[in-house]
């Protein structure tokens, strides 16, 4: 019997491949970065399986070219790519990798905050371009990060991790979500639960971790940015359009937060040009999850969500089990 057919719109690591391979016929989009949409649009249109990035948008137009899908597979846990509900109507598994990143993205929301708060990319930069004079006492003084308040907005698993990695820093942890955790978990990790106003003005740090959603775009607006302490700090690793990107950018030239480390943008690749020539700005190319650990456990698992389906057994992380018909 022929196999499936399934695209990849990017090649994938070589342990995921090799468990594609058996079950699958392949199509890898390997010629260039993103693969243009007028090309997707063509090589969908005989595919059974797609495995996609979170640049490839899987909507309403591109399943209207794709009459034999039967599941589109993003590797990576945030899933705004998907239109899970055109995913439903018209019978596509949509498939995301919860779960093997969020100590990966947690390490990074470290990362930056570390990054920002002592000034290390000044720093480098300074001795990079040769003018470093040699140390002085009030050199590239930063800020404490050990005893500050760390506000954690969405406390899901990276949320979570993210408030473990502050028990060594000392520090008092406040979060806000839409649900609170077991008493449990805030015990384990000393957080606790302060309704919105509060996580916004109390907080040294925050590190956003909501996903993407009608309701959390440009949740971080200019207001927000007002309440916010000046001293404080914004870490985002979520997605760009939780933030007003000019709101930000302009709220730091200001004055009116202290900086922002910033994994992710409104329209990525652009970066706002209002953010560049800031320097109490750290700005990293998406990367939160980029360990080669992490970004090979992901493909793996984009890859066992396709094999699963077409072996008769429900996706492991399918987002629409409605859609699986098995
Ligand atoms: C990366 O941003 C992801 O959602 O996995």
């Amino acid at each position: 019997m022929a196999k499936p057919r399934l695209l990849l719109t990017h090649s994938l690591f070589e342990p995921a491949i090799a468990l594609l391979a058996p079950h699958f016929e392949m199509d890898v989009w390997r010629e260039s970065f993103g693969i243009p949409r007028e090309e997707l649009f063509r090589r969908i249109a005989d595919k059974d399986a797609l495995i996609c990035l979170l640049s490839d948008k899987v909507n309403e137009e591109l399943l209207g070219h794709a009459p034999k899908l039967r599941i589109a597979a993003t590797v990576s846990v945030g899933y705004d790519n998907l239109d899970v509900p055109a995913c439903t109507r018209h019978g596509v598994a949509a498939t995301n990798t919860p779960g093997v990143l969020d100590d990966t993205t947690a390490d990074f929301a470290w990362t930056l905050l570390m990054a920002v708060a002592r000034r290390l990319i000044e720093g480098e930069t300074w001795i990079r371009s040769g003018q470093w004079p040699g140390w002085d006492l009030a050199q590239l003084c930063g800020t404490d990060i050990w005893g500050k308040t760390l506000g954690i907005w969405g406390f899901g698993r990276i949320g979570r991790e993210v408030a473990r990695r502050s028990l060594g820093f000392k520090m008092r942890v406040i979060y806000h979500s839409n649900r609170r955790a077991p008493e449990d978990v805030e015990r384990e990790l000393h957080a606790e639960y302060v309704e919105r106003d509060r996580l916004i003005a109390e907080s040294d740090f925050l590190s956003l971790h909501v996903p993407l959603t009608a309701d959390t775009r440009h949740m971080i607006s200019a207001e927000v940015l007002r309440r916010m302490k000046r001293t404080a700090f914004l870490i985002n690793t979520t997605r760009g359009p939780v933030v007003d990107e000019a709101a930000l950018a302009a709220a730091l030239a200001a004055g009116e937060i202290a900086g922002a480390g910033l994994d992710v943008f409104e329209r990525e690749p652009i970066v706002n040009p209002a953010l560049i020539p800031l320097k109490n700005v750290v700005l990293a190319p998406h990367m939160g999850s980029a360990s080669l650990e992490t970004r090979t456990k992901m493909a793996v698992m984009a890859a066992g969500n396709c094999v699963a389906l077409f072996q008769g057994e429900r996706p492991p992380n399918v987002l629409n089990p409605e859609a699986v018909k098995i």
